[in-house]
């Protein structure tokens, strides 16, 4: 096959000064992107700021005969973002990729979180991503092209105790992804999510050392690029991403019952179908939340 390449290709990854983000940003280069190194440089919990970590990532670039240049602001203001779009205007004089990676832990339990601590995850995580895509946006849709890559997490698809700031915000960013990929189509913009396990700070308190060196953030990294080329078919979608394996995600809807209004629909009759109501066997996934309405309009249209 062919090598898929990025030559003329803008980006910008966000926290690529470390982990998952410098994994990314070194492989998009590699094959011939430009790219915008944006990294706040504090610690996981979002606290403190420091130039280094994106400059030593444009160091790397640069040693191995890449183009990049860094970023210090915070995806967590639209400042902020304006910024980091920016920097890829004024370095590159286009964007084409936005990698929507930065992001840090707040984990507490329900019981003990504090409000900060749910505005400070949904800030950097859901409207980070928003800010920087939609400071993005217009020049994605001057090119008549885009590919934007958002991050999502097992902990927001399935749930995960003591990460309820997380979860929302990272769940939130498949609903934000997913409706943009419908506004971006006609563009050429597509938006696709990855939840992804790997080696990094966030996760080496977590997991023994043995087996996060199975989880490298290289082997999440080809994924994120493949969403980002140019050859790209799919839009709104999500994909788990770790140690090799690959696999789409997806919400699916149980084929469900209907109940007959004309008989009153009763707490006693949808008790007695519960289990149809629950079956997956049949479910299936909606390419819109039109034709996932249109499920329960077969019933109203008698169908
Ligand atoms: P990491 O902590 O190494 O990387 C996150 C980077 O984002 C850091 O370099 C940090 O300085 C930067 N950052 C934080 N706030 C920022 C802000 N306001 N503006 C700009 N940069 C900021 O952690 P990791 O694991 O590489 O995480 C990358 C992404 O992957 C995150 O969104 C994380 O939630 C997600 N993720 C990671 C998983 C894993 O197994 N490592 C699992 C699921 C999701």
């Amino acid at each position: 096959m062919a090598e898929i390449r990025f030559d003329n290709r803008v980006a910008i990854v966000t926290g690529a000064g470390g982990g998952l983000g410098r994994s990314h940003a070194l492989l998009l280069a590699s094959r011939g992107a430009k790219v915008v190194v944006n990294d706040l440089g504090g610690s996981v919990d979002g606290s403190g700021a420091s130039s280094k970590a994106a400059d030593k990532v444009v160091d790397e670039i640069k040693a191995a005969g890449g183009q990049a240049v860094a970023n210090y602001d915070g995806v967590d203001t639209m400042e902020g973002a304006e910024k980091i779009v920016a920097t890829a205007k004024d370095a590159f004089g286009k964007l084409d990729i936005v990698i929507n990676n930065a992001g840090i832990l707040r984990d507490v339990s329900f019981v003990k979180m504090t409000e900060d601590d749910w505005n400070k995850v949904l800030q950097v995580h859901l409207s980070g991503s928003m800010f920087v895509t939609k400071a993005a946006w217009g020049l994605l849709r001057d090119n008549n092209y885009g590919r934007v890559v958002f991050t999502t997490s097992a902990a927001g698809l399935y749930g995960n105790f003591g990460q309820a700031n997380y979860s929302a915000a990272k769940l939130g960013t498949v609903g934000l992804a997913k409706t943009l990929s419908h506004e971006g189509a006609k563009y050429n913009i597509k938006c696709n999510v990855i939840a992804p396990i790997a080696k990094s700070r966030m996760t080496e308190t977590i997991m023994p050392p043995d087996v996060l060196n199975k989880l490298l953030p290289e082997y999440v990294s080809p994924l994120v690029a493949y969403l980002a080329s140019e050859g790209l078919e799919e839009t709104a979608q999500v994909y788990a991403v770790g140690g090799g394996y690959v696999s789409r995600v997806a919400v699916m809807e149980a084929e469900g019952t209907y109940l007959d209004p004309s008989k009153g629909v009763t707490i006693e009759q949808l008790a007695e179908r519960w289990k149809q109501v629950n079956d997956m066997s049949k479910a299936r996934a909606f390419n819109n939340a039109m034709e996932a309405a249109g499920q329960a309009m077969k019933a109203v249209m008698g169908g």
